[in-house]
């Protein structure tokens, strides 16, 4: 059973390993959240269909639109009930790694 158990750990940890280690929520890290996103952005927010891609767009810019899905403030399909899933803090944090990606 022990074996099992560490079996199952192994490639969270292997995760982990490659997840940057100093964000605001350590037990979470960043690339979770940003794994969020992929489904509809892309990979590291690289989109190339209709979405708007993320991935190195002004740090601002993301978090002050998100902040504004979040409030209602920007009319949205989608992204005004997934914003309301994320703290500030957490926006702030998705906002400063999609503007880091290439
Ligand atoms: C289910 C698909 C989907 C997911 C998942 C998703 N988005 Fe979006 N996103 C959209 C769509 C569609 C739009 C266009 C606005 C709208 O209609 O909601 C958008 C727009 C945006 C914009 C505005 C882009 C611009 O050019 O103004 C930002 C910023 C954004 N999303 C960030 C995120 C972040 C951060 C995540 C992950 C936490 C995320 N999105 C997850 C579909 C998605």
């Amino acid at each position: 059973m022990q074996k099992l158990v560490l079996a199952l750990a192994a490639p969270l940890i292997a995760l982990n390993a490659v997840a940057e280690p100093k964000t605001a929520a350590p037990n979470r890290p960043v690339a979770y959240f940003a794994a969020n996103c992929a489904n509809c952005h892309g990979t590291d927010g690289k989109a190339s269909g209709a979405i708007p891609a993320l991935a190195g767009r002004d740090r601002a810019y993301l978090e002050e639109t998100m902040q504004a899905f979040k409030t209602g403030a920007r009319p949205a399909t989608i992204m005004h009930q997934l914003a309301k899933g994320y703290s500030d803090e957490e926006i702030a944090v998705l906002a400063d790694y999609f503007a880091k990606q290439k």
